[in-house]
Parts: C-alpha cells; sequence; structure tokens
C-alpha cells in the first residue's frame, strides 16, 4: 500500500500542481462515454446541470458512473484505500463493538450500507463468529450492481459458510432490529457547491464549451438558497468574497430514510470530516471536495469522468442534526482513533501473537495515528428505538464539538 493512497490530508484544488496517470485506453473510452452520457444530461437540462446532478451521474449513472461501473476502485491496484481494506482490525474491532447488540436484542441483524469489495462484512463475521455473536441475516444495501457482483465473489471466496447469512437489498429494510455500518458511504453522496459573490451565494453548476466540462455559477434555487442562508448566519455571517464551499441535502434524506427504517438500532458511521464550524470556517474558502485516481487525490472533479472518485468531507454537525430531527439519539463523536483504541484494538492486537504482531501494529498505526486515518476520520454513533444503550467510548468524546 502506498501512504498516500488513504484519503487523508486537505483537500486540494483544482489546479493544484499534480500529473495524473493517462488512462489505459478501456478506461480512456469508458470516460468518454460516461461524458457523453453526461453531455446528453446538460443539453436535456436546458444548458446547465447543478454539480450535485453532475456528482450523482459521475459516481452513479447506470453502467457508467465510477462506482455503477467495473473498473477497481478499492486497494492497492485501484484508486484508494479505506480502513477496511487497511486492516482486519477496524472489523474485528466495529464487531466487538456491536456483538452486544446482537446478543441482547431478539431477531437483531447486521445492516450495512455501502459495502465496497465486501471486506468489512468478511471482517466483522468473521469475528462475530468468534464472539459466539452471529446474527441470523447480515445485510447489504448497495447501490452499485458492479459492487455487489464483487461482494458477492469476494466473500463467497473468503468465508463461504459465513456467505449464507449475507443478504443483498434493494431499499432500506422496514422495521430493522439491529446494527447498522456505514464507512465512507456519506462522503460518497452528490454534494452540491456554491460561491459567494456580493453578499450572496451562488450554486456552482456544470454546463459543457467546446466539449470540455465548465464551472458557471447561477442563483441558487429558493430552497438551497434559504438553506445557504441558514448555514452562513449559524457560521457568523463572514464568508468571504469567492468563498467556495460544498453542502450535502442527500445526507439529511438518507439520515431520514435510514431513521424512518429503525425499529431499535445502533448506528455507527465512519468517513473523513468535521464539525460545522471548522468545516465552514471563513478561511477554508475553497471546500472540501476531493478526487481520487490511481492513488492520487486532486481538486478536480470535471476530468476523468466515471474512471476518478469524487468526494466531500463530512459535515458531521449537519449529520447529526438529521439524525435528532428523525427522531435517532446521538450517542457519540469522535476520531476513529478513540473508536478502536477505546472498542479493544489493543485486546485484537494481542489476540493475534506474536507472528503477525508486526505488520498487525504497522496496521493499527495507519488505523490511528493522527497524520494517517487516526484524526481526519472520524465516527458517529446513534441510537434508535428503545434500545438500550450499550458501553460506547467515552474517551475522547468530541460530542461537544458538534
Ligand atoms: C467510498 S466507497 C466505501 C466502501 C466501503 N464501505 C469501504 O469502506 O471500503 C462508497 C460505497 O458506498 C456505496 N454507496 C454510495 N451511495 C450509496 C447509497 N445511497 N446507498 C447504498 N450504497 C451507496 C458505493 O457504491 C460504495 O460501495
Amino acid at each position: 500500500m502506498r501512504g498516500d493512497s488513504v484519503k487523508v490530508g486537505l483537500p486540494m484544488q483544482a489546479g493544484d500542481a499534480l500529473t495524473l496517470p493517462n488512462p489505459e485506453p478501456g478506461a480512456e473510452a469508458h470516460s468518454i462515454a460516461c461524458r457523453r452520457y453526461i453531455a446528453d444530461r446538460i443539453a436535456e437540462a436546458g444548458g446547465a446541470l447543478s454539480f450535485a446532478e453532475f456528482m450523482q451521474h459521475a459516481l452513479y449513472a447506470p453502467g457508467l458512473g465510477y462506482y455503477t461501473a467495473g473498473s477497481r476502485k478499492f486497494g492497492a491496484a485501484g484508486d484508494f484505500v479505506t480502513a477496511p481494506e487497511v486492516s482486519s482490525l477496524f472489523g474485528y474491532v466495529l464487531a466487538r463493538r456491536i456483538a452486544p447488540v446482537i446478543r441482547g436484542l431478539p431477531g437483531a441483524e447486521v445492516l450495512e450500507v455501502g459495502a465496497g469489495s465486501g471486506k468489512l462484512a468478511a471482517d466483522v463475521l468473521t469475528r462475530l463468529e468468534s464472539l459466539d455473536a452471529l446474527p441470523a441475516r447480515y445485510l447489504i444495501l448497495e447501490i452499485s450492481p458492479d459492487l455487489t457482483e464483487r461482494q458477492q465473489d469476494y466473500l463467497m471466496a473468503r468465508v463461504p459458510e459465513l456467505a449464507k447469512r449475507v443478504v443483498w437489498i434493494g431499499s432500506w429494510p422496514a422495521g430493522f432490529r439491529g446494527a447498522v455500518l456505514a464507512n465512507e458511504v456519506l462522503d460518497a453522496l452528490p454534494a452540491e457547491r456554491f460561491v459567494c459573490r456580493g453578499g450572496t451565494c451562488l450554486q456552482q453548476c456544470v454546463s459543457l464549451e467546446q466539449e470540455q466540462f465548465r464551472f458557471m455559477e447561477r442563483p441558487a434555487p429558493d430552497r438551497l438558497a434559504a438553506r445557504l442562508g441558514e448555514l452562513r448566519d449559524s457560521c457568523g455571517g463572514v464568508w468571504p468574497d469567492g468563498y467556495t464551499s460544498e453542502i450535502v441535502p442527500a445526507a439529511r434524506e438518507w439520515i431520514a430514510d435510514l431513521a424512518g427504517n429503525l425499529s431499535a438500532a445502533l448506528v455507527l458511521l465512519f468517513d473523513y470530516g468535521l464539525p460545522r464550524a471548522e468545516y465552514y470556517a471563513a478561511e477554508r474558502g475553497e471546500g472540501w471536495l476531493r478526487c481520487h485516481y490511481r492513488h492520487r487525490a486532486h481538486g478536480d472533479p470535471l476530468i476523468l469522468t466515471g474512471i476518478q472518485d469524487i468526494t466531500t468531507w463530512v459535515d458531521f454537525t449537519a449529520v447529526a442534526e438529521a439524525a435528532v430531527d428523525s427522531g435517532l439519539s446521538v450517542t457519540g463523536f469522535g476520531t476513529q482513533a478513540a473508536f478502536l483504541l477505546a472498542g479493544g484494538l489493543a485486546d485484537e492486537l494481542e489476540a493475534a501473537g506474536p507472528e503477525r504482531s508486526l505488520a498487525l501494529s504497522r496496521e493499527a498505526k495507519l488505523l490511528t495515528l493522527p497524520g494517517e486515518m487516526g484524526e481526519h476520520f472520524k465516527y458517529l454513533s446513534l441510537l434508535a428505538g428503545d434500545l438500550e444503550p450499550p458501553e460506547m467510548p467515552t474517551y475522547g468524546d468530541q460530542r461537544h464539538r458538534l
């Protein structure tokens, strides 16, 4: 694994000096097809798409988007590495945290949203089995048919017996009871971008000029304008001219959909992000958008269409507010490092034995060190229904920052 492959560090901006590898001919052809598809959507929309619409198509256009087509995304041969790909320790500690919920709640299941390669599912199931806390079913809600197929192949090859418990579902399971896991899903939801000019926040859109995608600005639709006004007021009202950032209305809908389908559940969300005051600080005027291509991070979402990842850091205050508005309780917020350390990381390392300890301690460092994934990545834990709150890390709880 390369040191720059984990999604850490501050987002870079379009125009940052950076050499990106040329796509292979097959990938180039795929990108051209995805560009054509989006160009048609731009024409249909009368000349411009909001950035959120552009991002939605670039990531999820049927058979063409980054997540819905066949390129290798995760791991050394892909574009980036996520915590479960860095180490099985991540999934093992998550399993330890949810085991009491599975054991204590009749009919409890696990629901993983956006399961990537399937590695987290395999790790969580493996450790739940050894903790004698296997759920009857491990549900996966995955938007990408291509990734669903890869998850099925991976789980059948690695844990064939446990894979029999895995069920792929196409929509939220009503009345769900158990534990919900989502790692790096919130950052993959389509974001609106905005730019402040002369005291007004404009919506950043994508148009087509001479076959190239270009940014353009237009007055924000009423709902977005109202939301941006509230946001600016809540952040002290001092965004300078040219201030550019993102807001993810889809995250609010995602949380509302999730909450509306929970009967009793512990929800654990992991992602890179910040509390709102830091996210929208006046000096952070370039926003939080980031693209990933072959282990290079950069700030230009208008290139490599359909073959690069586009993400934004998460405003965790917005997610927590949406959760509370949807009737969930926020039971914890803090760094990934605090979560893993309080959740039994040291016990996992000890249990692994001396022959594996060197490799595993290196992986544990990647997951927890401030310069790696430990600080930028956060967890948010939520509770639904009358579930007895399981013991959660009090170490490093930062809910007061939200
Ligand atoms: C950055 S990847 C993370 C994958 C995996 N969780 C990991 O940590 O390696 C984002 C995942 O979320 C999925 N996804 C994005 N939006 C989704 C949605 N609305 N519902 C379900 N899955 C979604 C993508 O297809 C992909 O599997």
